[in-house]
């Protein structure tokens, strides 16, 4: 399944959009299937109904972990580089591994999870993250990931909203210089969680915690309880494999829900093909686990195809910014997955972190996120990769599992800030706002997809209707991106970012709705609104407009800070504005429609080309904004 020329990849497009069914079929037949599957594929976007492989029985784990044992039971599987550099790397072998999670696999069972049951997990970046990941799929409970930054709020939402029944987290964790209470944020987000049934805690900053009896259990006095001998269970291909949360443009976040066959299939083939691993080299993608980019190409993608995935738990500038570079020399790193905001980060730090680590092992560069400008491509590719590694500019989404749009290293022409092509069986449209098809070539429009790929997703958490609603109703027949999207002279696709209310903040997704409810919980505040800007290094800041009480008995700069402890408390420290102004008013339509746009251009900066603001209610407003000094928030 291995693309090898940029003639092959042309072939394998032609072949994926012609015969779809056997394309995929062929690349499925790689994979230990139990039983084969009845259907290839069956599909309509209207309810949406999406079925890949349908009546194949496997499990995952099977896949990632037991045939791997007769060739490379000994070859490392995850290679763990701690916070601190001064303590020991981790290395598990594919044995190792596979001892763990079964052995995982068995305390959740003993503490009554069974195929089915939705588990939470709230962990620090360490190797047992993955086993929990692992031995939830084992079993066939449904994980359900949180990002270690979000609130206790964010995690009772999420544990609610899919009822989870056990949650698994550690005393602690470390990041940089600071140490995170995580299970104290567990315990305040249960008093709001009435299925949680037990606690599992892993003992990782030696932290004192508080535990409950009949409730809370350790992960290690658990694991001795145990033997490593767990069968996998049987699983339906369109068996629910995990929920993530992601942001959307309403206040909610949703569960996107991805199976157990297709999401496999794709993720693997994509990590094969996109990245051109081979055996023996090692990953290193930074992402956290508790984001899409980790659960795709930290654990599922890599562990399937027999590779060495390596670990960080901590930050990319501590203790200094040559922290990546070190890991690259120390692991003879041969693949570099990132984010652009951690490229802009330490492009800002110089040259210098970079000078006499050697990065001779580099083979591939990777960028994921958001979209990466010009400068830091250029940055990357000059310092880092030293002109000889290609970069693959890979866009995706939480929802369509793997990578869509990307160059295929060293086989597809690379152009900075492009994805360039997408990859077989990814067909991508640009529409206008009326849904109607943009053809040909330099052109822009809304990103959709008019066919299915294996790792689209099935589904959102609850409420399948709201799924329809947000991806496949703007557009009939189409699956909506919510991102724009330009086609040049070559046919190369370059994404421009989000056209939907949705920030894309140091590659985070963040809802402006999400921050104004946040905001608007702070007593004292009477509206906000929420919109992005150009930020140097994190991509898009948050910018909020907010309207107080006037009789409020703080002044403003307090009112700012309290503002900023309220959002860090109902999402967390990620969707903190990075500046707040205060306003009488806000731009509305005579509908009582916030006019955004406007305050987007504010926001950037440009006051004077703020198109027609006949419309508005009141256009005093706008200028009374204008007027407005801006203080920058202080964190
Ligand atoms: O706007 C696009 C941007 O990130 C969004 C998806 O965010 P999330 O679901 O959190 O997944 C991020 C990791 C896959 C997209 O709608 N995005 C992602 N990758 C790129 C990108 N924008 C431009 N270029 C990319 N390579």
């Amino acid at each position: 399944m291995k693309i090898q020329t940029f003639d092959q990849y042309q072939e394998a497009y032609r072949q994926s959009v012609e015969d779809p069914e056997n394309f995929w079929a062929e690349i499925a037949q790689e994979f230990q299937w139990r039983k084969p599957w009845k259907r290839v594929l069956q599909w309509n976007f209207d309810e949406p109904s999406i079925k890949w492989f349908e009546g194949g029985k496997l499990n995952i784990t099977e896949n990632c972990l037991d045939r791997h044992l007769k060739d490379r039971a000994d070859q490392p599987a995850i290679i763990w580089e701690p916070n601190d550099p001064s303590e020991p790397t981790v290395t598990l072998t594919y044995q190792m591994l596979y001892d763990q999670v079964c052995r995982f696999a068995n305390v959740l069972k003993r503490n009554g999870a069974k195929k089915g049951d939705r588990i939470c997990i709230y962990m620090p970046m360490v190797p047992e993250l993955a086993v929990a990941v692992l031995a939830c799929a084992r079993i066939g409970a449904i994980h359900s990931v949180v990002f270690g930054g979000f609130s206790a709020r964010s995690i009772a939402d999420r544990i609610n909203d899919a009822e989870c029944s056990i949650v698994v987290t550690s005393d602690g964790a470390v990041r940089g210089n600071k140490v995170i209470p995580m299970k104290d944020t567990v315990d305040d987000a249960l008093i709001a969680c009435p299925s949680v049934k037990r606690v599992i805690v892993l003992t990782q900053t030696r932290s004192a915690v508080s535990m409950i009896k009949g409730r809370d259990v350790w992960w290690e006095t658990e694991m001795k309880q145990v033997t490593s001998e767990c069968p996998a269970e049987e699983m339906d291909a369109e068996d629910m494999l995990f929920i993530l949360y992601t942001s959307g443009s309403t206040g909610k976040p949703k569960g996107v829900v991805h199976t157990c066959g297709g999401y496999m299939v794709f993720t693997a083939y994509t990590f094969q093909n996109v990245f051109q691993y081979e055996l023996g080299d090692v990953h290193f993608c930074t992402a956290d686990i508790g984001w899409i980019t980790g659960h795709s190409y930290i654990v599922y993608g890599p562990l399937a195809n027999g590779a060495t995935t390596l670990l960080f738990e901590g930050v990319p500038t501590w203790p200094d910014a040559g922290r990546f570079w070190d890991i690259v020399d120390k692991h003879k790193v041969n693949i570099l997955y990132t984010a652009p905001t951690a490229i802009r980060s330490l492009m800002s730090f110089g040259t210098e972190p970079v000078e006499g680590k050697d990065l001779s092992s580099l083979k591939v560069l990777g960028s994921v996120g958001e979209p990466i400008n010009e400068e830091a491509w250029h940055w990357y590719d000059d310092n880092i990769g030293k002109n000889r590694c290609p970069i693959v500019d890979t866009w995706w989404q939480t929802e369509t599992g793997g990578i869509l749009i990307s160059p295929i290293a060293g086989i597809t022409k690379t152009k900075p800030t492009y994805a360039t092509l997408p990859l077989p069986g990814v067909q991508p449209i640009l529409v206008d706002e009326n849904g109607v098809e943009i053809e040909g070539n330099g052109v822009s429009g809304n990103l959709c997809m008019k066919f299915p790929w294996p790792g689209i997703l099935r589904t959102t958490y609850g409420d399948h209707e709201r799924c329809r609603q947000t991806y496949f109703s703007t557009y009939k027949g189409l699956y909506f991106t919510g991102d724009g999207c330009l086609r040049d002279e070559d046919g190369y696709y370059r994404i421009t970012g989000r056209v939907d209310d949705v920030l894309n903040v140091s590659g985070h997704r963040i809802g402006t709705a999400e921050v104004e409810n946040a905001i608007n919980m702070h007593t004292g505040v009477v509206e906000s609104a929420v919109v992005g800007y150009p930020h140097d290094i994190k991509g898009q800041g948050i910018y909020a407009y907010v309207i107080t009480e006037s009789d409020t008995a703080h002044e403003e700069d307090l009112i700012r800070r309290d503002i900023l402890a309220t959002v860090s408390r109902i999402i967390g420290p990620i969707a903190k504005p990075d500046k707040i102004q205060f306003v009488r008013g806000l731009p509305k339509t005579r509908s009582g429609k916030i006019m955004r746009r406007i305050l987007r251009k504010i926001a950037e900066g440009d006051t004077k080309n703020l198109g027609d603001t006949s419309t508005l209610l009141d256009p005093n407003v706008v200028e009374d904004i204008k007027q407005g000094v801006l203080i920058e928030a202080k964190a």
